[in-house]
């Protein structure tokens, strides 16, 4: 097969930042998605549906002249998070989902939750409403190595949450593990996962081997060579508790190339050619609708696009800027480290 169409794609986990840094990364998502859900992680974070409002009025002044582009907005679930507000939130229709970050897991996740027990009537209104959390899945406990943590929050965390409150429909935000994906597979209807670009392309080798790349680091980390495979086998499956989310996660780069370097890979321009190279490689074209365009769209209880993607495969490379020039500062993009040869027609 050399020529794919596919409902548009949509990117289940996106971080768009504020101001300078959003203005310049934004056409970069809205080139190829037509709709993202939105991470609250900034500075402050979106924590109130009216915080979360005028975010998305931010994006939307900040559009690409033309753009069709529908951001999805999302809370930042904090012990202090008012289940009323929550449901207020939903009862609006443009906040489709509440993110728990365990305080200190992450980028920006220091006002988000120690103590789940404080949070547990927010998520007992969100089983109600049929609201999804999107859960960063990583203990913050400094005795855990940092490639088990999210084997151990899901065994110690998540697993408890969801047999408290049976109900809650719960997103495992950017797996990066065998144990993430075969923990999802248990889990029915109320729960789904996402994986990102990167993590199907790189594994822990690509961070370390021959000098430290901080380009591949992000947050959880990449795992083994046995996870990728993993990750690459249920993206690929077709199954329907897998999607898309890129995570691409925009720093400029003198804070990525620095002594205490941020996390985040920056995916959202070459995204689309760089998974229908994986799907190809895999021989599971046929699957890449489900993943990018059918899945995600499915569990939010939301209608797939209409309008349509195709990919063309070439004998040229494909070519994208090695890095965005934001007026926050250049961004790097994500590098495979390989040709790719599949294009996104125009
Ligand atoms: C994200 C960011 O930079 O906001 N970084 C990352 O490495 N993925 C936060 C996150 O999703 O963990
Ligand atoms: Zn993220």
């Amino acid at each position: 097969m050399t020529q794919i169409t596919i409902p548009r794609p949509d990117d289940w986990h996106l971080h768009l930042r504020d101001g300078a840094m959003m203005q310049g990364v934004l056409p970069e998502t809205t080139r190829h998605f037509a709709r993202a859900i939105i991470m609250p992680n900034l500075v402050p974070p979106v924590v109130t549906a009216a915080d979360a409002m005028a975010y998305r009025e931010r994006i939307l002044a900040a559009l690409p002249e033309g753009a069709q582009f529908d951001p999805l907005m999302v809370l930042y679930l904090t012990e202090d998070t008012d289940p009323a507000d929550v449901a207020a939130a939903h009862a609006t229709g443009l906040v489709k989902s509440v993110k728990l970050y365990p305080a200190g897991a992450t980028t920006n996740s220091h006002g988000g939750v120690r103590d789940f027990d404080k949070v547990r009537a927010v998520f007992e209104t969100m089983a109600e409403i049929g609201m999804p959390l999107c859960m960063h899945g990583e203990v913050t406990t400094p005795e855990v190595d940092i490639f088990d943590r999210e084997a151990v929050f899901i065994e110690t965390i998540l697993d408890p949450i969801r047999r408290k409150t049976p109900d809650l429909r719960v997103v495992m935000e950017h797996i990066t593990t065998k144990q993430g994906v075969d923990y999802a597979r248990s889990g029915g209807d109320t729960l789904a996962a996402t994986i990102t670009t990167h993590h199907l392309i790189i594994n822990r080798n690509h961070i370390l081997v021959g000098g430290i790349k901080p380009h591949y680091y992000c947050l959880p980390v990449a795992k083994r060579e046995e996870h990728r495979l993993a990750l690459v086998e249920a993206a690929t499956s077709g199954d329907a508790r897998f999607f898309l989310g890129t995570d691409s996660a925009p720093h400029a780069d003198h804070l990525k190339e620095h002594a205490c370097g941020c996390a985040g890979c920056f995916t959202a321009t070459n995204t689309m050619q760089l998974l229908a190279h994986v799907f190809d490689a895999q021989g599971k074209l046929d699957e890449l609708a489900k993943f990018a365009s059918q899945n995600g769209p499915a569990f939010y209880r939301l209608p797939e696009n209409t309008a349509q993607m195709t990919l063309v495969k070439t004998d040229e490379a494909a070519q994208w800027p090695d890095k965005i020039m934001t007026e926050a500062g250049p961004v790097t993009v994500f590098d495979p480290g390989f040709p790719v040869y599949w294009h996104v027609q125009p």
